[in-house]
């Protein structure tokens, strides 16, 4: 691809970073795995932050810590990626979906609210792409239900609402390093935290359910000795390899995400004429991290009459990019139209419309802080002629 959807920002610091535990012979979770969550506790203002292989086990670390038991049900959105859903199969729990709102991609609050039962321990609302899900709301049913929330933050680094840092609002949070996201690691994944309980039952249960950490067994005293293995846990420890790379790419994280701001404002200039394209939205008191620049394709209202129809033309769209070199995404998709969940829990899609919609017409073009503005200009210019084209 010429243009590809996104490129990680790497140089020479991540290059001379992930040298240093290789050096040094300490490659798997230690001191630069614990000064990389020391530095992204510091940039989200969370008190705690517990590194993990990837924001899946993040999650699954998360929610195994807020607590989750077999029969438990969990209000998941019917448009996220598969894993928020599969934690909680991971448990033996039950995911009961939701749909979203078709201009934000995110959970609609009424929804949830309509999802809770008596079985329901906990809500899992997704910051997709880089916004804020509507938490005001959401936080309130929890309150007012007892129900823990969790938030999936995989995409929302540098996402704001009212000042505040994504995956601050909830009982814990959850973010991943995967390439497609903002900084990465390769693969990666954090969970912040202001619960002490939450922080140490998620240390503990990503390095077997120990009682004590190699870090402290290797820097303090007795270190000959092993801790006691109270719970059923994981080996979901990040590499310091990882740990390293995750440093270097916290030192640059702000021209990142100022960068990406910044391109992305440029799309809503760039295509403010291109009528059959929603732009990403972004409500007030909310700042956008912008994982992902992901518009919807809608050329005219979609509904159930048309929907197959424009998405094949988004298709065509889309293929029409690509075989000039550009590379587009679907956002992300509808997990209860996956095989698993569909057969598992006779989910109907007429039942999450906007799901499926977002599902059939997202499209997602690249996004990335080393883009040139010819660059940006070529994607407009071909979507332009793209359609129908
Ligand atoms: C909303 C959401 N949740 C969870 C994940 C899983 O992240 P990871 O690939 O780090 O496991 C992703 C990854 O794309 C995601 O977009």
């Amino acid at each position: 691809m010429t243009i590809p959807i996104t490129r990680p920002c790497f140089g020479p610091e991540e290059l001379r970073a992930v040298q240093l535990p290789l050096e040094s012979g300490w490659v798997v979770q230690g001191p630069f795995v614990r000064s990389f969550e020391e530095k992204f506790a510091a940039y989200t203002s969370a008190r705690f932050s517990i590194a993990a292989t990837s924001c899946t086990t993040a999650l699954h670390l998360a929610v195994r810590a807020v607590g989750l038991e077999p029969g438990d049900e969990v209000v998941v959105p019917a448009f996220t990626w598969i894993s928020t859903a599969n934690v909680v199969e991971y448990c033996g729990g039950r995911p009961v979906f939701c749909d979203v709102d078709l201009q934000t991609f995110n959970v609609n609050p009424a929804a949830v609210a309509d999802a809770v039962t008596d079985r329901t321990v906990g809500l899992l609302p997704v910051h997709l792409f880089g916004l804020c899900a509507e938490i005001e709301p959401l936080l309130d049913l929890a309150r007012r239900r007892s129900l823990w929330l969790v938030e999936d933050a995989a995409c929302a680094l540098g996402a704001r609402y009212r000042g505040r840092h994504a995956g601050t609002f909830g009982d814990a949070g959850c973010f991943s390093f995967h390439p497609r996201k903002s900084i990465t690691t390769g693969e990666g994944g954090m969970i912040t935290t202001d619960r002490a309980d939450v922080d140490a039952a998620a240390r503990a249960l990503r390095d077997h359910g120990t009682s004590r950490s190699d870090l402290s067994r290797h820097q303090g005293q007795g270190g000959f000795l092993l801790g006691d293995y109270e719970h059923l846990g994981y080996n979901y420890r990040m590499t310091d390899i990882q740990g390293a790379l995750g440093v270097a790419q916290m030192d640059r994280v702000a021209w990142i995400l100022a960068e990406r701001a910044r391109r992305a404002r440029l799309y809503d200039e760039m295509l403010a004429d291109v009528e059959w394209l929603c732009r990403p939205v972004v409500p007030d008191g909310h700042e956008h991290g912008y994982q992902a620049y992901v518009c919807l394709f809608r050329p005219e209202d979609p509904g159930w009459h048309n929907v197959d129809r424009l998405h094949e033309r988004r298709n065509g769209v889309m293929a029409c990019l690509e075989s000039a070199g550009i590379a587009t995404r679907q956002g992300t998709h509808a997990v209860v139209i996956q095989r698993y969940y569909a057969e598992k829990y006779g989910l109907r899609k007429e039942d999450f419309p906007n799901a499926y919609f977002a599902d059939r017409l997202s499209l997602a073009v690249p996004l990335y802080p080393q883009m040139t503005d010819a660059e940006q200009a070529e994607v407009c210019d071909r979507l332009r002629e793209a359609l129908d084209g």
